[in-house]
């Protein structure tokens, strides 16, 4: 059986190196989990007012990310945080209120950056709101990529150091997922 882990990238430019670095990712990743990306440019600002009727693009993101078994957050770095986007896509995710579509699920956190800071810094920062909205996110091995050119080639991970690096990421991400979904033993 397949494990579905849905995927949210955290830029919304075109030429994004996390969206690159995502998609060649989730190549590396198959058969082992097979990534869904879910896209969030088209949710509007949270906004409370909005909850009464839930906009579409809503409720499709809320749809597709309680389809998962998992969820990776990919984040760039923004003025020492993660992206603004990434943060509406949160909330929205949180909301309405009883309708967390993220608790509970298996997570990672990953994040790109073309400087030599990774996204150590955001990436702090959204693992302690991970926590708040219900996600259990994996502690061990994290990724803070310095993004060079070379590392991605033709959409896939070229480097083999970092080929190496992100295979154990793969093992040990689909490992937490299954320990997290096994069923509770009962006496
Ligand atoms: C508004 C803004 C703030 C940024 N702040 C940081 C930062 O705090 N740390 C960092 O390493 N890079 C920072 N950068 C550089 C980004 O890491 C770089 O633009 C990267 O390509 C963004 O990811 P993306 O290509 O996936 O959009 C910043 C870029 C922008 C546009």
């Amino acid at each position: 059986m397949t494990t579905k882990v849905a995927i949210v990238v955290g830029s919304l430019r075109k030429d994004s190196v996390n969206r690159v670095f995502a998609e060649a990712l989730g190549k590396l990743a198959r058969p082992k989990l097979e990534f869904h990306f879910v896209e969030i440019g088209d949710l509007p600002l949270y906004n409370q007012d909005l909850e009464v009727d839930l906009p579409a693009s809503v409720q499709r993101f809320k749809r597709e990310i309680e389809a998962a078994d998992a969820v990776l957050l990919v984040t760039p770095e923004f003025n020492r945080s993660f992206s603004a986007a990434l943060k509406n896509a949160i909330e929205w995710g949180t909301r309405p209120w009883g309708k967390n579509s993220w608790a509970g699920k298996p997570a990672a956190i990953v994040g790109a950056t073309l400087g030599v800071v990774g996204t150590a810094a955001g990436q702090s920062q959204l693992r302690s709101v991970a926590s708040v909205i219900g996600l259990h996110v994996i502690a061990n091995p994290e990724i803070y990529l310095n993004f060079r050119e070379g590392q991605v080639v033709n959409g896939e991970i070229a480097d083999d150091g970092l080929k190496q690096l992100l295979t154990g990421w793969v093992d040990a991400f689909a490992d937490w997922i299954k320990r997290l979904r096994a069923p509770a033993l009962s006496f």
